[in-house]
């Protein structure tokens, strides 16, 4: 992204000074959907796409913020209840209201900010939006700083408190935490964390955008999460130490099957298959198996489309297609209801199956898919 181009609004839409600029990146994950919020393992990569913002204190009390890309701009004071109307913007005040709480003493301040990260392709647009400010406000108005792992918090916490999704740490954490050419495996129980080199020789990432996005994303989102926690609270009668369905076998859920729903029973058995899932494919790329990695992408797609119920048939006809054209693994990526595929591809493959693609998707859909190379950058940062 071009610091200039930030800049220039910046200065055009504010006061002609110059401020500092951040940026933080979107994320892929490689696998561990849906496993986040419930104590389990996720992949993810921060990628070279991301938000970049130019800051400045105003010396007032007030926020004063322009989204270039949108072209719209919103003010709002840094009290409970001066949350402002437009979605774009609750998620800086979001930010503001959560480092308050921690005790940052955050003062008015002037903001125009831009991003290259796709929005609503399932790349997290909103928590590179996030970890940016939470960075910036950080580096700026924090006396005693608070550290990388919190500064992931509050990203989620905006997305709980002022934006309405009960979303799990994965993208916050990725956006923060990310570093060039690494995949990160995070357990979301304990919060530890180990960086794994992706260099797949012979292979390359790239993600499929249907371009669909889902209307009623959030609220299916958040229902997901409370089937797996209606199972959790029937598991824990008879092992009442189950904090998670990290924490359930799948023995455990057999038990339970005459006592939750079919729906929740059929989540439930999704999620704890796939955290198992990201192990194995910790494991597999340990040995360079890419074969099994790839068909735990499969894997992963099917649970997503059949039981766990977050897929749509334009993804379904993405992966279907990735199969028949022998690509090595695929599956929908992030939340689900629209957005991406992943796919996991042979070089020799690559050009073939992107055509492919194209063609039978726009056959099928009136539209071409759009295609990104996934390339590993690095986490949110202070750029001048
Ligand atoms: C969204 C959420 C994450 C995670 C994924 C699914 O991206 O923000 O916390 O739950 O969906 O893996």
């Amino acid at each position: 992204m071009d610091i200039e181009f930030v800049r220039s609004r910046f200065i055009k839409h504010f006061t002609g000074e110059t401020g500092q600029v951040y940026a933080s990146p979107g994320r892929i994950n490689l696998i561990g959907e849906h496993t986040d919020y419930n104590g389990g393992f996720v992949f993810p990569a921060a990628i070279d796409k991301g938000m970049m913002a130019e800051i400045k204190p105003n010396g007032t009390d007030k926020v004063r913020a322009y989204s270039i890309d949108l072209k719209d701009y919103v003010e709002f004071g840094l009290r409970e209840e001066d949350a402002p109307k437009a979605s774009w913007a609750r998620y800086i005040f979001g930010v503001c209201r959560e480092m308050i709480k921690r005790g940052v003493d955050v003062k008015g301040f002037d903001t125009a900010f831009a991003g290259n990260v796709p929005l609503g392709a399932g790349m997290s647009s909103s928590a590179a939006l996030e970890s940016t400010y939470a960075f910036a406000l950080n580096d700026l108005f924090a006396d005693n700083k608070i550290d990388a792992f919190e500064l992931a918090k509050v990203g989620q916490a905006t997305e709980h408190n002022y934006c309405g999704v009960k979303c799990g740490i994965m993208d916050q954490f990725a956006s923060v935490f990310g570093k060039e050419g690494m995949l990160i495996r995070l357990d979301c129980r304990s919060l530890e964390y180990e960086y794994f080199p992706f260099e797949p020789k012979g292979y390359r990432l790239v993600l499929l955008d249907s371009v669909v996005k889902h209307e009623l994303a959030s609220s299916a989102y958040n229902k997901r999460r409370e089937s797996c926690e209606r199972v959790v609270a029937e598991i824990k009668k008879t092992h009442p130490a189950v904090e998670y369905l990290r924490d359930c076998t799948p023995e455990m859920l057999e038990a339970v099957k005459a006592q939750v729903s079919e729906e929740d029973y059929m989540r439930a058995a999704y999620v704890i298959a796939e955290i198992q899932r990201v192990l194995d494919v910790c494991e597999a790329l340990g040995r360079k198996d890419y074969d099994t990695v790839g068909q735990k992408m499969y894997e992963t797609h099917y649970g997503m489309s059949k039981l766990y119920e977050v897929s749509c048939p334009e993804l379904d006809f993405l992966n279907d297609l990735a199969f028949d054209c022998g690509v090595t693994g695929s599956r929908v990526m992030g939340g689900g209801f629209g957005g991406c595929t992943i796919n996991l591809v042979k070089n020799e493959l690559y050009e073939t199956f992107v055509t492919t693609a194209k063609e039978r998707f726009k056959a099928k859909f009136g539209h071409s898919p759009k295609v990104y190379d996934v390339v590993i950058g690095n986490g949110a940062r202070r750029i001048c």
